[in-house]
């Protein structure tokens, strides 16, 4: 199956992705990640993306629809995809749409994760990631088993993100509803879209995620 999860920054949008990938072999697409991947790499693509990205503003459309045209193209995305922070503007979606219709791959599921704004400033302010492996933890809601050690691959080397601060936050936020929210009507209208409660624990929106996925979505 192929999906989309929508939702505003801290939703749990990489967390279930990465749940996801690991119970049904699909292939989580951030594309956010791969925006840091270049910035750290210092690639052209990073050097224009990193100022944009601090401010919690958009990286132009052009820049991520041609990343993630090259990578739906690679071969581990034939088991199937979950789009993770793309498409984040109408453009964006449109380009999709097309990209898709000319491989001939189906969209099974636009899949809108709610949480409240409130709770999403408490998440995005408390989260932090393995530095090895990027297994994402909180101050509260997941801490790693052994203080200071990665329940996934052991190492203890913790990092956070430049932007997750409070501000950079509202910034993200202002975008978010400025130019994805648009996209639920988008995909409403397309009969694509299902809203699932993101404010659950994080176990009930796995729960909630693998109902649409075991139903085959529409
Ligand atoms: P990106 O990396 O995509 O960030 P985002 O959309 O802001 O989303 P986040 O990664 O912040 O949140 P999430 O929903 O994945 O939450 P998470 O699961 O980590 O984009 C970063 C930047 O790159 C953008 O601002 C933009 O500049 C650029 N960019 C990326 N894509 C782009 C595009 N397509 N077009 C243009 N620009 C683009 O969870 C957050 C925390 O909450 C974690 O600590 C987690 O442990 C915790 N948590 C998760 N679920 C729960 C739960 N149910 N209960 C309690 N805690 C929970």
């Amino acid at each position: 199956m192929n999906i989309i999860l929508l939702g505003p920054p801290g939703a749990g949008k990489g967390t279930q992705a990465r749940i996801i990938e690991k119970s049904y072999g699909m292939v989580q697409l951030s594309t956010g990640d791969m925006l840091r991947a270049a910035v750290a790499a210092g690639s052209e693509v990073g050097q224009r993306a990193k100022a944009v990205m601090e401010s919690g503003g958009l990286v132009s459309d052009e820049i991520v629809i041609g990343i993630i045209s090259d990578r739906i193209d690679e071969p581990d995305c034939a088991k199937g995809f979950i789009l993770d922070g793309f498409p984040r503007t109408l453009g964006q979606a449109a380009a999709l749409e097309t990209l898709l219709q000319s491989k001939g791959i189906k969209l099974d599921a636009v899949i809108e994760m709610r949480v409240d704004d409130e709770k999403l400033v408490e998440r995005i302010t408390g989260r932090y990631t393995c530095g090895a492996c990027g297994e994402g933890y909180h101050d509260t809601f997941r801490t790693p088993k052994v203080e200071g050690v990665c329940d996934n691959c052991g190492a203890s080397d913790f990092k956070r993100r430049a932007d997750d601060n409070e501000e950079t936050l509202r910034a993200r936020l202002l975008a978010y509803y400025k130019e994805t929210s648009p996209l639920l009507g988008y995909y409403f209208a397309k009969d694509n879209l299902v809203s699932i409660d993101g404010m659950a624990e994080m176990s009930e929106v796995t729960n909630q995620l693998k109902s649409i996925l075991n139903d085959g979505a529409n």
